[in-house]
């Protein structure tokens, strides 16, 4: 390694031979050995940082696994978390990584990592991006980057891409896809809208832009406001008769109530869920450790019910689940967003716990092989951080998604269908609200012989999707589904 390393030192003096070299992945980056796995790796695995603004020393981290199929044809794909403030180690770990994380048995062990049978990286190649500069190994020399917002975020997520494909140019003629999740639903369509800018004003690198992928997201103030209610009332988590009354009190306006009335009778609704665990409702809430025995398994219920919404990876290790999104009725409006650990005071953000990732991510040994700074210099890795302050300055995505979809890059917009956070009827009903042409009607979609989900289909490529009995980050709890329609939307294939 170090041979090779060297190598490329005194080639870059010489420019004749660094071209040469700049037509391959940096060899630099290439991780030879993934701490807690014993195996050979599946595919080859890089990573490390691209410096986005020299005088600050903004850095920020990507994670990028080659796909298992034919990385030089298969699509590259960025993924993004949300928060705002959260890693893309979220997926990488719990969602849709090459690995499947087994906690450790002893204290101070490392967890145990094993082949994911579902990653991603089966049909693609995938960057895993933490930002913005401060979220998960991503950081700056100047603290004065971590006061930030939408659009700076997608200007420095649109940086960072152009400087990776340089990098990684033998990537840059496969076809470009943005994915991501939660507060992503924000980031994906910013930098989506910077990409395209970007191509019409004729930038380069030219990213090779397809179309982008938005799970259980953030989206509009007035859609995602109203989506509770319906949703409550449609799971049978509240009575028909104070449905009733919430209709006819508020007249449909439950983001903004304008009436004492209406304001009682919302309170009412969110006492009647305040026990679930809003993620996935029917999965039980960790309360922390003392009592981690809280199970469905005591609960007399059949078990393919007990099973539904329940996660099929074979090592469920998330016990609490911190800060992918907001709690309750707290939609995202303009101006600042409190980030998880400031509006969990104490961590007290129910129902998961996210122990696997942040043994893993704060070991030095892991640290080192993934090539990510040491704690002194990149600070603790977090879920989700609360050292950025973070500005919604976008305003709603619904105009981006019109203005997207309408020059041809094509959209899918899915929801895991048992997530309370951002539940599915204020993203079914916006999608609708775009007007757009029906292509092909509401219909369930087929996974191993069984519905998965239902779909509709609309014009220009805009697919408003469900996956049944998933919670908010839908390939934690329905891998194989998830990685179904990944590899058929991405073909181009009617899901
Ligand atoms: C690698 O780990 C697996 C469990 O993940 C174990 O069964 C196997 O024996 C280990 N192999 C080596 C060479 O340590
Ligand atoms: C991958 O795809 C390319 C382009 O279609 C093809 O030339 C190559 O043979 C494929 N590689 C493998 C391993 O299938
Ligand atoms: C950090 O960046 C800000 C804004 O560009 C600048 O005013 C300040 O001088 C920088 N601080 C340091 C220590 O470089
Ligand atoms: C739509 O996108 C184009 C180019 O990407 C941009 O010039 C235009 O301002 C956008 N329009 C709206 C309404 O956002
Ligand atoms: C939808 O996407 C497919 C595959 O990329 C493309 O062939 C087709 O022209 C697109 N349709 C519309 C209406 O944009």
């Amino acid at each position: 390694m170090s041979r090779i390393y060297s190598f490329i030192q005194t080639a870059s003096i010489f420019v004749s031979l660094s071209l040469v070299f700049s037509q391959s992945a940096p060899q630099t980056a290439l991780v030879t050995q993934v701490p807690g796995f014993n195996g050979t790796l599946p595919s080859k695995q890089y990573a490390g940082y691209v410096t986005i603004d020299e005088s600050h020393g903004k850095e920020l981290y990507y994670y990028f696994v080659e796909s298992e199929r034919n990385s030089s044809e298969d699509p590259v794909v960025l993924w993004l978390n949300g928060g705002p403030g959260c890693s893309s180690f979220d997926g990488f770990v719990y969602e849709h990584g090459p690995f499947n994380f087994e906690a450790p048995k002893k204290q101070g062990d490392l967890p145990t990592l094993h082949p994911n049978p579902y990653s991603w990286s089966k049909v693609s190649n995938i960057i895993y991006l933490d930002s913005p500069a401060g979220v998960g190994f991503s950081y700056s020399r100047n603290t004065s980057d971590y006061i930030t917002g939408d659009l700076k975020t997608a200007s420095d997520t649109h940086t960072f891409l152009l400087k990776w494909f340089e990098l990684y140019q033998e990537f840059l003629a496969n076809p470009f896809f943005v994915a991501g999740e939660s507060y992503a639903g924000v980031y994906v369509p910013t930098l989506a809208s910077n990409i395209v800018k970007g191509l019409d004003s004729g930038i380069t690198p030219a990213i090779n832009f397809k179309g982008y992928m938005v799970g259980n997201g953030v989206t509009d103030e007035v859609f995602d406001g109203n989506a509770l209610v319906p949703f409550t009332h449609g799971m049978g988590l509240i009575s028909n008769d104070l449905y009733e009354e919430v209709v006819n009190k508020c007249q449909g306006n439950y983001y903004a109530p304008t009436t004492d009335n209406c304001q009682k009778l919302l309170s009412e609704v969110d006492n009647e869920v305040d026990g679930l665990n809003i993620y996935d409702i029917l999965e039980p809430c960790y309360h922390g450790s003392g009592s981690r025995s809280t199970s469905t398994d005591s609960l007399r219920l059949p078990s393919s019910f007990k099973k539904l919404g329940g996660t099929e990876r074979p090592l469920p290790v998330r016990k609490r689940m911190f800060g992918r999104a907001w709690p309750l009725r707290a939609p995202v409006r303009a101006g600042i967003i409190p980030t998880w650990p400031q509006l969990s005071k104490n961590n007290n953000v129910p129902c998961m716990s996210d122990e696997v990732a942040t043994l893993w991510c704060n070991n030095a040994a892991v640290r080192k092989a993934i090539h990510a700074a040491e704690e002194s210099v990149a600070g603790p890795w977090n879920l989700c951080t609360d050292r950025i302050s973070y500005t919604h300055d976008a305003g709603s995505m619904i105009p981006y998604h019109k203005n997207l979809t309408s020059q041809g890059f094509r959209a899918l917009i899915y929801s895991g269908d048992h997530d309370m956070c951002v539940p599915f009827t204020g993203t079914e009903a916006w999608t609708r609200s775009i007007g757009y042409k029906i292509i092909s009607l509401w219909r369930p979609w087929i996974s191993q012989d069984q519905v998965a989900g239902y779909t509709q289909e609309y014009d220009k490529n805009l697919t408003f999707l469900t996956v049944k009995g998933a919670g908010h980050t839908v390939p934690e709890y329905k891998p194989q589904e998830a990685l179904a329609f990944f590899s058929r939307w991405l073909a181009g294939k009617s899901i």
